[in-house]
């Protein structure tokens, strides 16, 4: 592509695709939002999607699948043994991963599940860059504790440091010494979702593989973002920039024993996941659990539609052009919300913009649940649903190994892909500059409900009185 276009594309963020097919969305009227956001305990998981304007909650299994894949949906084999379409999907995830053995299971966790059960024991310490909520909660189910080893810099937002998702090596170190006979397992997570979806360099992975041999540990990938981690290796690494997307991926997987996927992210599907490995025997044991969870080791709990969706879509997710338009997207939102007063960490990642909610709530303490605050006032100016909430890591001390928490405020504005566009972009920040201007005004909230497990997902709230 010439210089001209290249600059032309990211000045506008023109799409590599075009619309076919639309679906209504409107704002709900402002004394309507004021009753719709009570009635949801004032939790943006409560809410009614058709309340939604613009919803950033998650980009997993909110995509917009292309036109081929509403195609393949048609070629789906529904034979309940070995079908087309598992052949297909099968096919799709070894030639993209580069692994022998693949098991479908219906989603991410479905995977986690199972692997936590094989690999995860009372006692365990499970190592991790960081781990995601649902991944931090199979092991705990398990009676194993996730330890995050993602650098200090996760907190410092204006630090530009490029792989912000890494693995602080030093911890690692410091961690396997003390605790290395108890860890089955290192998880490196691609791009890494909670750490402000920051990628993972190649260096890292290859450091990280190398430690885990000294212990003689497996390492998994938790490889839902892979292809977004698989372009900012190349557009940001020295020496990849000129290799493909498919050959940085083979290679970012060639570090691991194997890895899971939720296929509702990278894949570009509603619904979907899988375990890939070249180890036969784990394979076989994965396959024993999912008969016994998800159905029978060639379709997962999935239908043969949804794995033939899934095959289209791994090879659309490492697309580069769709990769640059994804990633640029992106990047526009987080600039236009800093130009709005909100504080991002930087650089801005591959499916999201994360925000400094303390900034953005200066007046609020942490017990006023200033991330609450943030997720009802966005929607109360604009209709426009997020995530936010405190997220408890256990980390290790660099000096003295002892394990200690530490809590990461994360407020997400994730962004579904192909299916918003640049002027959706500009609304959002609108609404967060609106939210900035009133944030004083916000006295907090305070927890009405929230359980122990994943609580986030069943909290309720109420405003805090004058
Ligand atoms: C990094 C990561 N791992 C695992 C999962 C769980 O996947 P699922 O939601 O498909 O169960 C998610 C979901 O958002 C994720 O972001």
């Amino acid at each position: 592509m010439s210089d001209f276009a290249q600059d032309l594309f990211a000045r506008t963020v023109a799409e590599p695709y075009r619309t076919k097919v639309v679906e209504r969305l409107a704002l709900p009227a402002r004394s309507d939002r004021e009753r719709i956001l009570a009635a949801a305990f004032y939790s943006p998981i409560h809410l009614e999607a058709n309340d939604v304007y613009i919803d950033l909650i998650t980009d997993s299994g909110t995509g917009a699948m292309s036109d081929q894949q509403w195609s393949a949906l048609m070629r789906g084999d529904e034979a309940y043994f070995n079908s087309k379409s598992f052949f297909a999907f099968e096919k799709s995830v070894r030639d993209i991963t580069g692994f022998s053995r693949v098991i479908p299971t219906h989603q991410g966790r479905a995977a986690e599940k199972i692997i936590m059960e094989l690999l995860v024991d009372r006692g365990d310490i499970v190592l991790s860059n960081t781990h995601f909520d649902t991944t931090k909660a199979h092991v705990e189910n398990r009676g194993g504790k996730p330890v995050d080893l993602v650098g200090d810099w996760l907190w410092r937002f204006d630090e530009p440091s490029p792989f912000k998702g890494n693995v602080d090596l030093d911890r690692l170190e410091v961690a396997l010494e003390r605790y290395g006979d108890r860890v089955p397992m290192i998880i490196m997570t691609v791009l890494n979702n909670f750490a402000c979806s920051s990628p993972v360099s190649m260096a890292n992975l290859r450091d990280v593989r190398r430690l885990a041999d000294k212990h003689d540990i497996p390492v998994f990938l938790d490889a839902s973002r892979f292809a977004e981690n698989a372009y900012f290796i190349k557009t940001r690494e020295g020496g990849y920039g000129d290799k493909s997307i498919a050959d940085i991926v083979k290679e970012m997987m060639s570090y691991a024993s194997g890895c899971w996927m939720s296929a509702k992210k990278d894949a570009i599907v509603n619904i979907g996941g899988f375990i890939a490995t070249n180890d036969e025997r784990f394979a076989r044991l994965c396959q024993e659990k999912l008969v016994l969870y998800e159905g029978f080791y060639t379709y997962g709990g999935l239908a043969g539609r949804d794995l033939e969706a899934i095959a289209v879509g791994l090879r659309e997710g490492i697309d580069e052009d769709y990769l640059a338009h994804r990633v640029r997207l992106v990047a526009t939102l987080g600039e236009l919300m800093e130009q709005a007063g909100a504080r991002v960490s930087k650089p801005i990642g591959g499916s999201g913009v994360f925000v400094d909610v303390e900034a953005m709530y200066p007046h609020l303490a942490a017990d006023k649940l200033p991330s609450v605050a943030l997720c009802a006032d966005m929607y109360l100016e604009g209709g426009v649903r997020i995530a936010a909430a405190p997220f408890l890591m256990h980390r290790v001390s660099k000096e003295s190994g002892d394990v200690f928490d530490q809590v990461f405020q994360l407020a997400r504005f994730a962004v579904p892909r192909r299916v918003y566009s640049k002027s959706h972009i500009e609304f959002v920040a609108a609404v967060v500059g609106k939210v900035k201007e009133t944030a004083r005004e916000n006295r907090g909230y305070r927890i009405v409900e929230m359980p122990e497990i994943l609580g986030h997902f069943f909290a309720k709230f109420a405003p805090l009185e004058a």
